[in-house]
C-alpha cells in the first residue's frame, strides 16, 4: 500500500444528510483538498444539498452503504484518507419509535462493518500516516438519557442511559467505537452533540418543520405541553468543531459539543414564528404564533438535554460563534431563499432530480 498522500483527503460518510452536507461544504471551503463522500441516499440523503460543489473536482460522491465492507475497503485503498468522519446514521427519534430495525442495521451493524474496514486500513498505513489518522464518530447527547430541571448538564463522564431506539442504537455504536479503541488501538474520537439546526435539515425535525408549516399556514405541532428542553447548536458551529477535532484531538478522547442554549420547544417555536413575522411582513399567516397547536406527546419523550462543553472549550478554546437569535435568522433566511430545495424535498422530486443529474436511482 502507498504511504499516505500529502494531499489531504478525508472520507465522510452520510455527507448528503443535514450535518454531513454542511460539513462537506465547510471542509471544502476551509482547505481540505478532497472530500470523498460515501452516502447511501436514504430518504434523508439529498444531493441537492451539495449542489454548490457538484462540479467541484475536490468532491467525490459515492453512493453506497457503510455496511458494504468491500466497497468501503476499495474506497479506503483508492483514496487513502487521513481521516474518516462518520455521520451516516438513521437519525430521527420519531421514526425509531415506529420502526427501530433500520436504526440497529445502520447505526450498530453499519458502524461495526465500517470500523472493521477502517481498522484494517489504519493497520496498513505507514507509521507516519498511521499516527496522523483519525476516525471521528459523530454521536449525540441523547445517549446520556434525560435530565431533570435541576440536574447538572451532561459531561463526558455522565453514564450512558439511552431511552429511545434511536439513542440506544447510537449508544451501541459509541460502545463499539470505544471497544475498537481499547481492543485494537484504533485512533478514534467520539463527539456527543446536542440538537443541531440550520440550512439543509430535512423538514421532519422540529425547526424546519415549524418554518415550512408556518410559511404555508399549516398547524405547528407541539408535542405534549411544549416544555421539553433541548440545547441548540447552529450546524456550522458543529462542523467547525468537528473539523478542528479531526485534525487536533488526541485519539481515545470523547468531547461533548453544544450551544449552551437551552430552550423549551415552545420557546423555539415562538422564536421561529417571531422571526418569520419580521422577515415576511406580507405573510397572510401573521402572527405565525397563532398556528401553534398542541398535539399528543411522543412516547417516552425525554424531558431535558443540556451539555457541559468545558472540556472542548478548555482544550481548544472552541465556542459556538452563533447565538440562537443569529442562527435562527440565518436558518430561516436560507429556507426562504431556497424554495426549490424545499419544493423538491416536499414533493419527493429531489429523487427524480438525483437520478436525472447523477444517473442513479
Ligand atoms: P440525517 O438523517 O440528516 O443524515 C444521515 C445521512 O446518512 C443521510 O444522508 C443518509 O442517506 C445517510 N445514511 C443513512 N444510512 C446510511 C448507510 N447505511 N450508509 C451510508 N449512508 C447512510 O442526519 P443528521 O441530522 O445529518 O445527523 C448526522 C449524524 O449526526 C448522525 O450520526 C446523528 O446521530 C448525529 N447527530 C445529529 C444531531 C442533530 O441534531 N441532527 C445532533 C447530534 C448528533
Ligand atoms: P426533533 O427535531 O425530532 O429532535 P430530537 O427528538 O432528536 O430532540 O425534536 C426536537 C424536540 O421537538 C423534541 O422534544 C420533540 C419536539 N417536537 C415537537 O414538539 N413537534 C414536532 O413536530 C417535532 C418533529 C418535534
Amino acid at each position: 500500500m502507498k504511504p499516505v498522500s500529502l494531499e489531504k483527503k478525508i472520507l465522510v460518510t452520510g455527507g448528503a444528510g443535514f450535518i454531513g452536507s454542511n460539513f462537506v461544504l465547510h471542509a471544502l471551503e476551509h482547505g481540505h483538498n478532497t472530500v470523498v463522500n460515501l452516502d447511501d441516499l436514504t430518504y434523508a440523503g439529498n444531493l441537492m444539498s451539495l449542489e454548490p460543489v457538484r462540479h467541484d473536482p475536490r468532491h467525490i460522491f459515492i453512493k453506497g452503504d457503510i455496511a458494504d465492507r468491500e466497497l468501503v475497503r476499495t474506497i479506503l485503498r483508492e483514496h487513502q484518507p487521513w481521516a474518516v468522519v462518520n455521520f451516516a446514521a438513521e437519525s430521527h427519534v420519531d421514526r425509531s419509535i415506529t420502526g427501530p430495525e433500520s436504526f440497529l442495521t445502520t447505526n450498530v451493524l453499519g458502524t461495526l462493518h465500517l470500523l472493521e474496514e477502517v481498522r484494517d486500513y489504519w493497520r496498513q498505513l505507514s507509521q507516519n500516516g498511521g499516527k496522523q489518522f483519525r476516525f471521528l464518530h459523530v454521536s449525540t447527547d441523547e445517549v446520556y438519557g434525560s435530565l431533570g430541571l435541576e440536574d447538572e448538564p451532561f459531561h463526558e463522564k455522565t453514564p450512558y442511559d439511552p431511552r429511545s431506539p434511536y439513542s440506544a442504537s447510537k449508544a451501541a455504536s459509541d460502545h463499539l467505537v470505544n471497544a475498537f479503541r481499547h481492543t485494537y488501538g484504533l485512533p478514534a474520537v467520539i463527539t456527543n452533540c446536542s440538537n443541531n439546526y440550520g440550512p439543509r435539515q430535512f423538514p421532519e425535525k422540529l425547526i424546519p418543520l415549524m418554518i415550512l408549516n408556518a410559511l404555508e399556514g399549516k398547524p405547528l405541532p407541539i408535542y405534549g405541553d411544549g416544555l421539553n428542553i433541548r440545547d441548540w447548536l447552529y450546524v456550522n458551529d458543529h462542523c467547525a468543531a468537528l473539523h478542528m477535532l479531526a485534525e487536533r484531538a488526541e485519539p481515545g478522547e470523547n468531547y461533548n459539543l453544544g450551544g449552551s442554549c437551552e430552550k423549551t420547544n415552545l420557546e423555539v417555536a415562538e422564536a421561529v414564528c417571531a422571526t418569520l413575522d419580521d422577515l415576511c411582513p406580507q405573510s397572510p399567516h401573521r402572527p405565525h404564533k397563532s398556528l401553534l397547536t398542541f398535539v399528543k406527546d411522543r412516547p417516552g419523550h425525554d424531558k431535558r438535554y443540556a451539555i457541559n462543553t468545558s472540556k472542548v472549550n478548555r482544550a481548544f478554546g472552541w465556542k459556538p460563534l452563533e447565538t440562537f437569535e443569529t442562527g435562527i435568522e440565518k436558518t430561516i433566511k436560507w429556507y426562504l431563499e431556497n424554495k426549490s430545495w424545499i419544493d423538491s424535498v416536499k414533493t419527493g422530486k429531489y429523487r427524480d432530480w438525483i437520478s436525472q443529474q447523477y444517473g442513479m436511482k
